[in-house]
């Protein structure tokens, strides 16, 4: 049985995740797809570093983060720096996670070359790698003969780059237009329900979908990066977050949210972008919907996109809050598995 050794660059919340659930899908790797993994290589930024060609003892590593010490106690090298633990890892596969970088993608770019360098398959989260580094990481993963996959970037767990890979092959994407950033749908829905916009911030940093400082979310840097992901992969063309005319969530009032419910509506913050010859015309902005609209139903943490193409009609994806579930990094850590077993089942 092929034995793939795993090194995680990135502990946080979607790092940890990853952990949590290959080892509630060890059995169902080994049975179904014949796979097993050890986990060979640790970086965090103040966690300190873990290496263990041999495999690390996972549990206790997520046992000292919870702790917050360092997990440096469990590595057999003393490695300094996220890079160290690539190549003392002797890993096949880097799961890339480091915060993201919305101007230039790094430190997680020079994470990705390296890897690919020395011969590992690549699967990130970050969009920064993807934004900043698609087309070079792709052609030198193409060069190694290894797999540059980021599925966990946009949507969380829910296909949309492999559903085009794999599913619509010579398609060719002229437009979408979705919600795509949770965090500012969930504080919508909440001024809906009767909150204040602080109280509906207060009220996802509570349940730890907003960070301190949530400028990335409700001024649309999230959404505008996912959208310059999503054109420069699925249209073709390089594309920054500084170049998606991007407006937030600021200047959404409780009056402007009730007069909307009044005529039926909804405020949502809708990502767009259309693809006319070789220009692309891309938004981020706060809409009102209508009952027609497929995202007047996107309630909280769903999410969902629409898709033009040149061979099929109009074509969505919707992903639904998982029901009695509080958002979380779940989803997107099971982007980064599936990843993984499309990246080796090959
Ligand atoms: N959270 C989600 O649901 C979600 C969804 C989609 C995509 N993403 C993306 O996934 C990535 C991780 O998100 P997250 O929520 O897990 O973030 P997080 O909780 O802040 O975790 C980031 C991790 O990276 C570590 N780190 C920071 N700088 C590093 C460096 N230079 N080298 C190696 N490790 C470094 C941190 O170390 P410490 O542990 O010491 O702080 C931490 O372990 C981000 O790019 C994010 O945009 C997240």
């Amino acid at each position: 049985m092929p034995h793939y050794r795993l090194a995680f660059l990135g502990f946080g919340n979607v790092g940890r995740a990853l952990a949590r659930l290959l080892e509630r899908k060890r059995v169902s790797m080994k049975v179904h797809y014949d796979v097993s993994v050890s986990v060979t290589g640790i970086a965090t930024r103040r966690h300190g570093y873990a290496v263990d060609p041999g495999g690390l003892d996972v549990q206790k590593a997520l046992g000292l983060w919870e702790l917050g010490e360092s997990i440096a106690p469990l590595s057999i090298f003393d490695v300094k720096d996220s890079l160290a633990v690539l190549h003392h890892s002797g890993a096949d596969v880097l799961f890339e996670t480091s915060p993201v970088n919305y101007d230039s993608g790094q430190p997680a770019i020079d994470h990705c070359r390296t890897a690919l360098q020395i011969g590992m398959h690549v699967i990130t989260a970050n969009k920064g790698a993807v934004v900043h580094g698609y087309r070079e990481l792709a052609a030198l993963a193409a060069t190694k003969g290894k797999r540059f996959l980021f599925e966990a970037t946009v949507l969380g767990g829910t296909p949309v780059f492999s559903v085009f890979r794999e599913g619509l092959p010579a398609a060719t994407l002229t437009a979408f237009r979705g919600v795509i950033n949770s965090t500012t749908n969930i504080i919508l829905s909440q001024m809906e329900a009767g909150k204040t916009f602080d109280e509906a911030v207060k009220y996802c940093q509570g349940i730890g979908v907003a960070e301190t400082d949530p400028s990335n979310d409700v001024d649309g840097w999230d959404a505008a990066v996912k959208v310059a992901a999503l054109v420069t992969v699925l249209m073709d063309t390089p594309f920054t977050p500084h170049q998606v005319r991007r407006t937030g969530i600021r200047g959404i009032t409780p009056a402007m949210i009730q007069e909307a419910r009044a005529q039926g509506r909804r405020w949502k913050l809708i990502a767009s972008a259309q693809k006319t010859g070789e220009a692309v015309h891309a938004t981020v902005e706060p809409q009102m919907v209508d009952k027609e609209s497929r995202f007047y139903a996107l309630q909280g943490g769903s999410s969902g996109l629409e898709f033009s193409t040149d061979v099929l009609g109009e074509l969505a994806i919707i992903e639904s809050d998982r029901e009695g579930l509080p958002p979380g990094p779940e989803p997107t850590a099971y982007a980064l598995l599936a990843d993984f077993l499309n990246a080796v089942r090959r």
